[in-house]
Formats: structure tokens, C-alpha cells, sequence
């Protein structure tokens, strides 16, 4: 195949941007902010600086709000002092020629008191502790579970979708492309769709729509900030991570895809496989075609890719594009090695979450760059 016919290399018109090639960066939480308050710093500058080759980087989840926070040394979004280093950031990755939207987190029960304002309880949608489900407080304690969240009341729904508003408008002050609402792999909004999660009673809870209803009216917040076609949504609806369970996938989020046709966003983003490892189970079809059957806009397709795959999944039409998170994490270069199929370098486990530049920007190029 030469890179004229190769469907992973072809442009791709994504909402308002012009993107050069189909295979993207997946948002990749690396718990490497600065301390305290959380702040983008020098090395995270050089991380995106370094995947500017990405035909767009997703940012690493970042938390709306002090309350959204559920682990140590994630960067955030509603401080001045974070909107300054995100700049530096889309600087960066803009002057290399780079586009970057920014992932919009909420993590709701995925908490813990240790971070949380005045030592609060985690909130969700209901009083339902995600079994098995650990964060990451400090760098001393490590792993811990999570304790049985407290159910949001009704009345402080409006100041959810609040934080997601204000956090957009921080995404542009920050030089952000666009924004990805996170309402995939247990966090917040995944809480609010699954009925595994969602027992509320009120107008939130209960039938599929009304447990569609907080995700939606955030996407409308953000959308308001920005514009339908700089606004994209990440789901994972067979995903089991956080303790997760929907009843009926097919249903949840074909509905979902629905409703976000009519809102108009850019594109859905869909983890299709975990990153646990189910890959045995294959990706989810049936869930596919539901989503890909009801919105007309773009589908990035996501999960344990190989370059292989992505270009026969693009080829027969089930994706538009295709995010890499792990071979983004070990090759920074990761479209040109693709796109002229030299080895990849491995990813290293043991630093994908905190510490320095080991094992964060010191992943080696095909060569030496000036
Ligand atoms: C270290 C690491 C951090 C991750 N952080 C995020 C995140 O911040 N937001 C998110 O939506 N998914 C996150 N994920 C999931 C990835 O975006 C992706 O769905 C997963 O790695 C599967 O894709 P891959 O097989 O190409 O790695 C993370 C995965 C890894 C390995």
C-alpha cells in the first residue's frame, strides 16, 4: 500500500478542523502536574510538544473543578494558574503544527475524601459504591478503594453543569481547538447513563431518558461555549472499568447517539474495547452500528488498535478515525513510524502514572530531532 491509498493517511475534515491524517492521540492521564494546585508544567509542555504529529491530541482528563478531582497530580481546568499552563501547552502544540482538544472530567464517586473540598464525600448520581474500584490519593498510600459516594441532590445539578460550562470557557481561554466531554469509563456522566450506577428516582434517573438527561445538558452547556462542530463526546459502553454495568448498551447509547445527533457535536469517540484487556470478546458491533446508525457525525473508533486494524476498520467503513493511547505514550512519532511501518517502541507500565520525564518524554524518535 503506498501512503497515497492508505486510508489512515488520509485528511479528514473533523466539525471546523482540517485534520492532515486519521490516526490521533487518545486521551492519556499521566498524574504528572504540578504541585500543589495541579498546574501544567514544564514537562508536560514537552510531552504534547513532542505528539504534535498526531492528526489531533485529546488532552489528558482534566478535572472541571475541585470537586471533579479523583487522583493525585491530574491537572485541572478552573484555576488561572492551570489555564496559564494549558496555554503553554496549545502554544507548543501549535507551533509544531498540532491541534489539542481538551478532555472535560468530572470524575463523580471515582473519589476519594483525602481529595475532595473540606474532606467531602465523592458524589454520583446515587449512593452506590463502585465494588473493587481503587484511586490514587498521594504518593504515599497509594492504591485505596473508594468509599460508598454521597447521591447528588436535584438541586445541584444546575452547578454540575456550571463547572462544565466554566470549564469550556477556560478550554478557550486556554488556546484549546475544542473539547471532548468525558462520559466514558465510569467517571461522572458514564455514572448517569448506566442503570448500574443510576438509581435516582427524580427526572435524572430511572427510564433511559431520563438518565440521559445530565450528559445531554452538559453537552448543550459546552456547546454553547463553543459551537456544535468543536465539541466532541467519549463513551465506553461495554466498558466494565470503575465497577460499570448498563442493562442494555444497544439501547443506552444508541439513544444517546441520537440525541447527540440532533445537538449536532462533531464526533463520538468510542472505547471499544478495554484497555483491561477483553479483547477476546471482540468490539462490540451490535453497540457499533446503533451509535454509527444514528449519528451523522464523525465515529473515532478506539481501543487496543494495531495500525493494521485501524486502516481495515476505516477502509470498511466502521470508523472514521481512530485513537492510539498506549503507542502514543511510547512513540511520540507514533504517525510516521505507521505510516512507514518501523518497529514501535514499548510502552514501560511502571511510569505511565506519576513521576519525571523517565518514561514520559524520553521515549525515543526514529532520530535525532533538531
Ligand atoms: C496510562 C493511561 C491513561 C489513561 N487516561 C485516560 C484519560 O485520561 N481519559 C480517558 O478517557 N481515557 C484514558 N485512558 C484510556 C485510553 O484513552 C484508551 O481508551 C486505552 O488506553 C485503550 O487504547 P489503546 O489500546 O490504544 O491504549 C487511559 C489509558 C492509559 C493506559
Amino acid at each position: 500500500m503506498t501512503r497515497h491509498d492508505d486510508p489512515l493517511f488520509q485528511p479528514f475534515t473533523l466539525g471546523e478542523l482540517a485534520l492532515p491524517h486519521r490516526v490521533l492521540m487518545a486521551p492519556l492521564t499521566r498524574s504528572r502536574s504540578a504541585q500543589p494546585g495541579d498546574v501544567p508544567q514544564a514537562m508536560n509542555v514537552e510531552y504534547y510538544r513532542q505528539r504534535a504529529g498526531a492528526g489531533l491530541i485529546f488532552s489528558e482528563a482534566t478535572q472541571i473543578s475541585p470537586q471533579g478531582k479523583g487522583y493525585a497530580f491530574t491537572p485541572g481546568i478552573h484555576s488561572a494558574e492551570q489555564i496559564a499552563g494549558w496555554r503553554r501547552v496549545t502554544d507548543a502544540v501549535h507551533d509544531a503544527g498540532g491541534r489539542i482538544h481538551a478532555q472535560l472530567w468530572h470524575v463523580g464517586r471515582i473519589s476519594h475524601p483525602a481529595l475532595q473540598p473540606g474532606e467531602a464525600l465523592p458524589v454520583a448520581p446515587s449512593a452506590i459504591r463502585p465494588e473493587d474500584a481503587k484511586t490514587f490519593i498521594s504518593a504515599d498510600s497509594g492504591m485505596v478503594d473508594v468509599p460508598q459516594p454521597r447521591a447528588l441532590e436535584a438541586g445541584e445539578l444546575p452547578g454540575i453543569v456550571e463547572q462544565y460550562r466554566q470549564a469550556a470557557e477556560n478550554a478557550r481561554e486556554a488556546g484549546f481547538d475544542g473539547v471532548e466531554v468525558h462520559a466514558a469509563n465510569g467517571y461522572l456522566l458514564d455514572q448517569f447513563l448506566k442503570s448500574g450506577s443510576n438509581a435516582r428516582e427524580d427526572a435524572y434517573g430511572g427510564s433511559l431518558d431520563n438518565r440521559l438527561r445530565l450528559p445531554l445538558e452538559v453537552v448543550e452547556a459546552v456547546v454553547g461555549v463553543w459551537g456544535k462542530a468543536r465539541v466532541g463526546v467519549r463513551v465506553s459502553p461495554t466498558g466494565s472499568f470503575n465497577a460499570m454495568h448498563d442493562e442494555d448498551p444497544v439501547a443506552t447509547f444508541g439513544a444517546f447517539a441520537k440525541a447527540l445527533d440532533s445537538i449536532g457535536i462533531a464526533y463520538i469517540e468510542v472505547v471499544e474495547d478495554s484497555f483491561q484487556g477483553n479483547h477476546e470478546t471482540g468490539r462490540p458491533e451490535a453497540v457499533i452500528d446503533a451509535i454509527r446508525g444514528r449519528f451523522a457525525g464523525a465515529y473515532i473508533g478506539n481501543g487496543a488498535y494495531t495500525a493494521d486494524e485501524a486502516r481495515q476498520r476505516i477502509a470498511d467503513g466502521r470508523a472514521d478515525l481512530v485513537t492510539f493511547g498506549r503507542p502514543f505514550i511510547a512513540n511520540p512519532d507514533l504517525p510516521e513510524r505507521l505510516r512507514s511501518g518501523v518497529a514501535l517502541n514499548e510502552p514501560d507500565y511502571a511510569t505511565f502514572y506519576g513521576g519525571d520525564e523517565h518514561g514520559y518524554t524520553d521515549y525515543p524518535f526514529l532520530e535525532a530531532r533538531d
